[in-house]
């Protein structure tokens, strides 16, 4: 064991904790980026914990968003809500940013949808669209697998599909009955915190890229090593690096998430509303360690 991995409470710490503060048992997690948290207001609270309470939880500092875990109702199907998640560009370590995903298991979560903003790659995409992710491409320059092998859990993690198509397919019915058409598309990840060059943007193009941003990935990655199944969406915040006439600033993303509130919200609401309709048995259980 190295020095950081000693310091580091076991996720099965901070999951026996939490069990304690609520009596919900979601089977579902959602973890909001920007563009998102005003779900929090359709949202039936049962507990609120401050990330700060719960050991081995990093503690956001940047997005303006207390991190808060919350577990609750949303269109009547229970759920938890990680809100403010810990970005890599804070100087949080991998292990510490992908902590919570490792709660998340120890306590039962079989399925988690990850939010974020994202730069727009793909010409076709406008500010304010969403995008689903079918792919990612892992440019943050670590891979956040990396360290000790954890017990129980493979090393070798298989990526040929991160983003489950049948919870994916949730988030294009949810699309639908909101009357909101949803891209799909192929998210590159980088560390930031600085955003990219114009020439850096042509580059992720010929990759394949059609949206970039600075989370979702590391997440998306221990929760398949987890065995969770995944589906990530990003709201398309601004033209990436050279793509649009504007520079990039932060104060553009929050005001495209900010004016596209209410229809991040329909989403996540009718989302939870089929997911609490499915019959649940069609999952997979690709892993029986958590
Ligand atoms: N680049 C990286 N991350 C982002 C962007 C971007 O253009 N927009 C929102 N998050």
């Amino acid at each position: 064991m190295n020095k950081s991995s000693q310091r580091q409470p076991s996720p099965q710490i901070a999951a026996a904790r939490l069990k304690k503060l609520s009596s919900l048992r979601p089977t579902l997690a959602i973890a909001l980026g920007s563009g998102f948290h005003h779900v929090l207001t359709e949202l039936r609270v049962d507990r609120k914990v401050s990330c700060a309470k719960i050991p081995g939880f990093p503690v956001p500092g940047v997005s303006g968003h207390a991190g808060e875990l919350i577990f609750g109702r949303l269109g009547g199907t229970p759920v938890l809500v990680l809100s403010g998640r810990a970005h890599f560009y804070e100087g949080h370590p991998m292990e510490q940013v992908t902590f919570p995903i490792r709660t998340l298991a120890a306590l039962g979560i079989r399925d988690l949808l990850l939010t974020s903003a994202a730069g727009g790659i793909n010409p076709d995409f406008r500010p304010g669209d969403f995008m689903v992710l079918t792919d990612h491409i892992n440019f943050m320059g670590v891979n956040p697998l990396r360290g000790p092998a954890v017990p129980g859990r493979t090393r070798f993690v298989d990526m040929t599909r991160v983003y489950d198509r049948q919870l994916s397919a949730l988030l294009f019915r949810a699309g639908k009955s909101g009357n909101l058409k949803l891209r799909r598309g192929i998210y590159l990840a980088v560390s930031g915190p600085s955003y990219e060059t114009p020439a850096e943007i042509r580059a992720f193009a010929r990759l394949g890229a059609d949206a970039v941003g600075m989370s979702t990935v590391p997440e998306a990655m221990v929760a398949r090593q987890c065995g969770l199944n995944v589906a990530a969406v990003s709201c398309i915040t601004n033209p990436a690096a050279g793509r649009g006439r504007n520079r990039l600033s932060h104060a553009e993303v929050l005001k495209t998430g900010e004016r596209v509130k209410g229809l991040a919200v329909e989403l996540l609401k009718n989302f939870m509303r089929y997911y609490g309709e499915t019959d649940n048995t069609w999952r997979r259980v690709e892993t029986t360690t958590r």
